[in-house]
């Protein structure tokens, strides 16, 4: 016997029953990115893996361990995208975009990282991201949390708790990097697998650790805070303001470094505990050195990405449904070769004159009964019948399926008025 036909192990299919959900919240995001002056970028799923290896870090998880990489015929490597920052910055330089002046863009779409799949972790996910390049004031970061905030507050979702962080400049994270490299080098023995090859590669990550027997040497361990150069801190106070005045409560997580290596200054984190282990929704933060270092001309920039799984998650969670009240919905139901050819047009006009009514054409053929069953078990309102007396008195007729009444028959147009009447 054959093996059973599979998806790939943490891929998941996105099934027409839950589509609807899907398509919603993606709608909810564009619209409420738009209304904040951000543009659509859509760039490549696969870039160069140089590509990632310079934006991300080459000793991040993401990119040491969870890439999908391969060689391309021209010996050239290349990966799918773990996540949306490096194209986008990609994009900026290679377009000259941020020359014209302040670029802000958010795009929805498909990530992918080798990670242990479980819940709300999958190989493939899909992100909703925004990215503002061209603004180092702290004003732009406290947008970024105002946006992410309205998105919550419009899909009703609750128990969603801000983390912020400050991680400074450069020069400044190096010699932090320095002094907590001294501080767990004097207490190695206490350290696991994990944080020994981070201490070597990262030692900032070692931060992150969830590592219960390492809480308490992490918990003493020197502040990044401490260390922070003046200017940075400056940053972060007026970040802060503007949290106040947004009325947005945050926690400071001074462990909070993030997975990723552009980060400067700023970053933050959306956590609930409504989700078990994969709490994080949405994570973001400044990146100033990124696109120069890619290449481009030094520009700040900062961003975040949503985790649209988890958001979904979250909703199903909390018993959010934001689907309140299906569109009104008609079934075309016909019979004969004439009537057929006919209901074409008749859909066509219907389609023009009532728009965000579903139609369903029928496409199977069959008497009227077994229409009508199909037309009733797609949950059809209304069927609009065309058979042959109909088409010899230029007319169709409504047969109601859900709602109390007899059926009727009328022009096309007298038609379509009753529907737009009960709209
Ligand atoms: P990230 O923290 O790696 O940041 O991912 C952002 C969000 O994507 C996470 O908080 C989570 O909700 C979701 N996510 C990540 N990995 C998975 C996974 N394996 N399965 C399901 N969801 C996942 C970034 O990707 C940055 N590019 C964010 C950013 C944009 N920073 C600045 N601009």
């Amino acid at each position: 016997m054959s093996k059973k036909i599979q998806a790939i192990r943490g891929m998941k299919d996105l099934l027409p029953k839950d589509s609807t959900l899907w398509l919603q919240v993606e709608q909810t995001i564009g619209t409420l990115f738009s209304a904040y002056g951000y543009k659509n970028i859509r760039t490549p799923m696969i870039e160069k893996t140089s590509t990632f290896c310079r934006a991300i870090g080459e000793v991040t998880d993401i990119v040491g361990k969870e890439m999908y990489s391969w060689q391309d015929t021209n010996a050239e490597s290349i990966s799918l995208r773990p996540e949306g920052t490096a194209g986008c910055v990609r994009a900026m330089i290679e377009h000259n975009l941020p020359r014209e002046g302040l670029q802000k863009v958010f795009y929805l779409g498909a990530m992918f990282r080798r990670e242990r799949p479980q819940k709300g972790r999958y190989r493939q996910f899909h992100q909703a991201g925004v990215e503002v390049f061209g603004s180092n004031n702290a004003k732009s970061d406290a947008e970024l949390i105002m946006m992410s905030h309205s998105l919550w507050n419009e899909l009703g979702l609750k128990n969603l708790h801000l983390e912020i962080n400050t991680l400074g400049s450069e020069a400044a994270r190096a010699n932090y990097k320095g002094i907590l490299v001294d501080y767990f080098n004097q207490h190695k023995n206490q350290l696991d697998k994990d944080s020994l090859e981070r201490l070597a590669a990262n030692p900032l990550r070692i931060l992150d650790s969830k590592n219960a027997k390492l809480q308490n040497l992490i918990n003493t361990a020197p502040k990044l805070i401490d260390y922070i150069d003046k200017e940075s801190v400056e940053h972060f106070d007026e970040f802060k303001t503007y949290l106040k005045y947004l009325n947005i409560p945050y926690q400071i997580n001074p462990r909070l470094v993030r997975g990723l290596d552009y980060y400067n200054r700023t970053v933050f984190e959306w956590t609930t505990p409504d989700l078990g282990t994969q709490e994080t929704i949405c994570a973001g933060g400044r990146y100033d050195g990124l696109v120069e270092k890619m290449g481009g001309k030094p520009t700040p920039a900062a961003g975040f990405a949503i985790g649209l799984e988890r958001l979904i998650l979250l909703l199903g969670a909390q018993n959010i449904t934001l689907i309140n009240k299906p569109p009104l919905s008609i079934y075309l139901a016909v019979l004969g070769d004439e009537a057929q050819l006919k209901s074409m047009q008749i859909f066509t006009k219907l389609r023009r004159a009532l728009p965000g009514v579903i139609l369903y054409n029928d496409i199977n053929l069959g008497s009227f009964k077994s229409q009508f069953k199909k037309a009733n078990k797609v949950g059809a309102d209304f069927a609009l019948i065309l058979g042959t007396e109909e088409l010899n008195n230029k007319q169709v007729s409504i047969k109601p399926l859900k709602r109390q009444g007899e059926q009727q028959s009328m022009t096309l147009d007298k038609a379509i008025d009753y529907f737009k009447s009960i709209l």
